[in-house]
Parts: C-alpha cells; sequence; structure tokens
C-alpha cells in the first residue's frame, strides 16, 4: 500500500486527494492520499513523522513550500531557483525536494498552445505562486513583472536573468503592450478576494493564463475574454498538471492528467 499525501494549512479544500485517489484505481495500484494538516511550528516534524511511517513522499503547499525546500537533503535545480519545493519524495531515508508547479504551468501553456519561450511575458505579482512561473518561463525574450509590492517583486527578479521590473500602476500599459502571454499569479480573484483591477485597452495579450481557479472562468479570464484575449486557461490545470509527476513519484506510473482535467472541469 502506498501512502503519500498534501501537507498544507489550512488544507480542507484541497483537490489533490481526490485527483491522486482517482489515479490510484485507475492505474489499479493500492494506495491512499490525504490531506494533512500541520501549522508551521508543527511542518518538520510532521514530515519525518510521516516518512518514518512508510509514507512514499507529500505534496507541499501553502505556507510550507520555502520550509519544505530548506528541509530537504537533496533539491533540484528548479526548487533551489525557485526557493520552493512543492514535492518531497523520501528515499531511504533522504528527503528528495522537487519543483512540480513549473510542470505544472508549462503543461497547462501547451494545452492552450502557447510556447513556453515567447518574446515578451507580462507576470502579474511575485509572491509565493510567481516562483514556479518565472522559472517555466526562463527562455523568455524578456519578462515584465509587476507587483504592488515593488520591492518585492525586484527581490524576486535578482534570482533570474530575464526579467524587468515595473510599478504595479503600469500594469493596464503593460498589457497594452499586446505580450505574447499575460500571467495573473497573485490572489486577486481567488473566493473571497477582489477581482484584479485592469483595463484592456485596443492592443490586448494573445494569451492570458490565472493561477487562479474555481467555479467556471475567473474574474481575471472574464475579462481577458471580454477584452479579446483569444488563449485562455486557469489554475486547475497547473494543479493538475503539477499533481501528475508528483504521482508518477510515487508510483512510476505517469497517470492520464488531461482526462482529469476535464472531469474535474465539468464536476466543479
Ligand atoms: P501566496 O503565498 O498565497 O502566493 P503571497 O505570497 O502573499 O501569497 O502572494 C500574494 C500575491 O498577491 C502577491 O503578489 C501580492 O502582492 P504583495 O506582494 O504586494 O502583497 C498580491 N496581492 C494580494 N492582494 C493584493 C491586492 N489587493 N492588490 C494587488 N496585489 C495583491
Amino acid at each position: 500500500m502506498i501512502r503519500a499525501g498534501v501537507i498544507g494549512h489550512p488544507i480542507g479544500h484541497s483537490l489533490s486527494p481526490r485527483i491522486h485517489n482517482q489515479w490510484f484505481e485507475d492505474v489499479g495500484i493500492e494506495g491512499q492520499y490525504e490531506a494533512v494538516d500541520a501549522s508551521p511550528q508543527a511542518f518538520e516534524a510532521t514530515v519525518h513523522e510521516l516518512m518514518d511511517e512508510g509514507w512514499a513522499g507529500l505534496n507541499v503547499t501553502i505556507p510550507h513550500k520555502a520550509a519544505a525546500r530548506e528541509l530537504a537533503g537533496e533539491t533540484s535545480a528548479a526548487a533551489d531557483l525557485i526557493g520552493a519545493a512543492n514535492l518531497l519524495i523520501f528515499r531511504d531515508g533522504d528527503i528528495v525536494a522537487d519543483n512540480t508547479d513549473v510542470f505544472g504551468f508549462e503543461m497547462s501553456l501547451e494545452a492552450i498552445g502557447v510556447s513556453r519561450s515567447p518574446e515578451h511575458a507580462v507576470v502579474l505579482g511575485a509572491g509565493g505562486a510567481a516562483g514556479a512561473v518565472l522559472y517555466a518561463l526562463r527562455g523568455a525574450g524578456r519578462v515584465t513583472l509587476l507587483n504592488r509590492t515593488r520591492e518585492r517583486a525586484e527581490a524576486v527578479a535578482d534570482r533570474f536573468s530575464h526579467i524587468e521590473v515595473r510599478d504595479w500602476a503600469d500594469r493596464d500599459a503593460a498589457a497594452a503592450e499586446a505580450p505574447d502571454l499575460l500571467v495573473n499569479t497573485t490572489s486577486l480573484g481567488m473566493e473571497g478576494q477582489p477581482p484584479l483591477d485592469l483595463h484592456f485597452g485596443n492592443d490586448v495579450p494573445r494569451a492570458a493564463v490565472d493561477i487562479v481557479y474555481g467555479k467556471g472562468p475567473t474574474p481575471f479570464l472574464k475579462l481577458a475574454k471580454s477584452g479579446g484575449v483569444e488563449k485562455l486557461t486557469d489554475g486547475l490545470a497547473m494543479l493538475v498538471y503539477q499533481a501528475a509527476p508528483s504521482f508518477e513519484a510515487w508510483t512510476s506510473c505517469f497517470p492520464d492528467a488531461d482526462r482529469t482535467l476535464s472531469e474535474l472541469r465539468a464536476s466543479l
């Protein structure tokens, strides 16, 4: 019996158990994937406890992604540069950290026919979710990063070589440069949060990706669609595609993520 899970705080509404447990059934492997709630104080001890109990690994979500990368003995290049891990694999008493949010974002782009090496991408937000997006876009010609707190964007940009920072107030102007891609990595538009305040003019981005998801199109994607942006996708795609290599890490089977994404979309 393979045991794995997602650790976060709070964790109540995670869709990950549903995704992974369905995949265990699909591939016919006996396994159990659970949501684990652990406060920041309890995080490290809980990870070690689960490893000692024989779990195969953990996905990691808010607020533990930076701590997850810190506690691992071995880290992938992506986890190192981003400074955060969403996957911990337990291997012979060692903890290996990776960041499959990068793959999740890359696959989200691929699913809507957008290159991960665009000439110009505009990224809104420099919080926890921005690192994986910026890493995935490391082949872009240039990336413009805008965050309400400019210093935070500058700190993130310092770690990458291809990013120019602009003031948050310039976001309409940045979108009007008609970049190949506009990404919302802020929490604006999540349930209980106000929508992103953005206005499109005549020239709009070619594609828009929101890391937020919910029932139906997010406020940002509705805005982008009515502005005339043609290629759109939300954070549900990123959630499902980041889960796939995690599942592969504990089972050596790569699941049918496309099917899961359509099923989830239909049922939310
Ligand atoms: P998480 O870890 O969930 O990503 P976070 O790291 O605090 O949370 O990031 C949230 C992102 O949404 C940040 O880019 C944040 O901007 P600041 O760095 O200025 O806080 C952005 N954000 C949240 N509320 C916002 C608002 N009302 N207007 C603009 N940006 C906002």
